[in-house]
């Protein structure tokens, strides 16, 4: 059955090329009154207002007003079983794994309470303006069934996966090389492709698994070479060294993927900064993507991720919240402290490379570009409307702007939850902050997710 069109109007800003290969006037279309036309939850096409209004005229009309439309944001690399830690207090990664991550996890063996953060985790999402996420969930089996139907639920195109673990983790959150395969294998087969579901093999870190076990899941990945692989790399300097003692015989913490087959491309290594030159080289080689992580490395202390020697090398690179580890569900505040740490590594990243990263990046680093994080006719229909004078902080700033970029900027650096006015997921309309009346100023959130009215 085809829908009725609908026309989504507002400010667009189509980043359609890579604006770390060119520049951002050349990357990008900006319309002050722009529009969006979709048909059966898909964009069939984008441009003028009136130009498409006249064209249209049968279409339902959706009017965003100076609100600004981008592609919903695409978070590559997150635990939403950690939601209900984060921010936890004053830990490096390995004591915070164990002191706060570990005996949360431990509660997702309990269906219901897998199912509740489930929907809660994908709920924060959307009023964040997020529409897509790669996630870990636990060891346990329903924590991946739980994340896949509440986002088969909301129409999300998600990646997950079982977090395999067979040492090194405490009694009750470890598998085996064996039930981690099966179980893993029992998954995918069951939700990889179904809907939007991508399944991603995940084993969590080379500490926590055997050989035995890498070895397993490369088997895996190899009879699977269409689903995602999702891991940890490279982090904090100590991480670094527990590796080459745990594994004697491995050139460097990559070789201890790459020696069981999960090298390849659809591997997310999650922050990634303390590589090697011959490390980022084989990365790039393989076309394997780093997922940039700022909000948590600088939480958890880990260091800092050069962007954009990564962009200029050659690298596939996506950004991401890492919820819990990270400090925020929002992608705005990812982006703001990516844009930092660019400060702190010498690089002040365009505010159209920041967006880029949050949409089209992470997208391309899930293998998904065709389908989410951006505007092409064909595309999804996952939208993110932001509201550019979200506070009266921001909208002080955003009066003086004289280019979309110093409009988008203080909303980059400023913004949270509050700037996000409306979410579409496969044309599906989300308002999170519906009962505000202006712009501005914030009232307490409704019921999470209201679906809007008049659908
Ligand atoms: N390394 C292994 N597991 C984790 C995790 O859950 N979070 C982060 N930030 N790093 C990890
Ligand atoms: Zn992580």
């Amino acid at each position: 059955m085809t829908d009725t069109a609908t026309l989504i109007l507002g400010q667009t800003l189509d980043i359609h090329t890579n604006p770390f290969e060119v520049a951002p006037e050349d990357a990008t279309v900006f319309r002050r009154q722009g529009a969006i036309l979709v048909r059966d939850g898909r964009i069939s096409g984008h441009g003028d207002a009136e130009t498409l209004r006249n064209a249209h005229p049968e279409a339902r009309i959706q009017d965003h007003g100076k609100c600004l439309i981008l592609p919903g944001f695409v978070d590559a690399h997150a635990h939403y079983a950690q939601t209900a830690i984060i921010a936890s207090w004053g830990k490096r990664l390995i004591d915070w794994l164990n002191d706060y991550t570990f005996p949360e996890e431990m509660r997702f063996g309990d269906p219901d309470y897998a199912t509740a953060m489930a929907g809660r985790y994908l709920d924060l999402l959307i009023a964040h303006g997020t529409t897509s996420v790669a996630s870990f969930c636990t060891i346990h089996p329903v924590s991946v069934d739980a994340i896949f139907a509440a986002a088969e639920t909301r129409g999300m195109a998600i990646a997950a996966g079982k977090t395999c673990m067979d040492r090194n983790a405490p009694d009750g959150l470890r598998d085996d090389a064996r039930s981690a395969y099966d179980q893993s294998k029992a998954l995918l087969a069951h939700w990889h492709g179904r809907r939007r579901a991508t399944y991603a093999i995940t084993p969590r870190f080379s500490p926590t698994s055997s050989p035995e076990q890498l070895e397993a899941l490369g088997a895996l990945w190899a009879e699977h070479p269409d689903c995602l692989m999702q891991t940890h790399l490279s982090e904090q300097t100590e991480e670094i060294a527990w590796v080459r003692e745990l594994f004697p015989g491995a050139h460097d913490y990559l070789d201890t993927y790459e020696a069981h087959g999960l090298l390849q491309p659809g591997a997310l290594f999650g922050h990634a900064i303390w590589l090697t030159d011959n490390e980022r080289a084989r990365i790039r080689d393989r076309g394997a993507a780093l997922i940039h992580c700022p909000t948590s490395n600088t939480f958890i202390g880990s260091g800092l991720f050069d962007t954009a020697r990564a962009m200029g090398e050659g690298q596939i690179v996506g950004l991401a919240t890492d919820t819990g580890g990270g400090s925020s569900f929002s992608m705005l505040r990812t982006m703001a402290t990516a844009y930092e740490v660019g400060q702190l590594t010498g690089h002040a990243l365009h505010p159209a490379q920041l967006l880029w990263l949050a949409t089209a990046g992470s997208a391309r680093a899930m293998r998904m570009e065709d389908r989410i994080g951006g505007l092409a006719p064909g595309s999804d229909a996952d939208l993110v409307v932001l509201d550019l004078a979200s506070t009266p902080a921001i909208a002080q700033r955003y009066a003086r702007a004289e280019s979309i970029w110093e409009s988008v900027f203080p909303t980059i650096m400023m913004g949270d939850d509050r700037a996000i006015r409306s979410v579409y997921i496969a044309g599906r309309r989300f308002d999170p902050r519906c009962g505000e009346d202006e712009p501005g100023h914030s009232r307490p959130l409704n019921p999470l997710i209201a679906e809007s009215l008049g659908l």
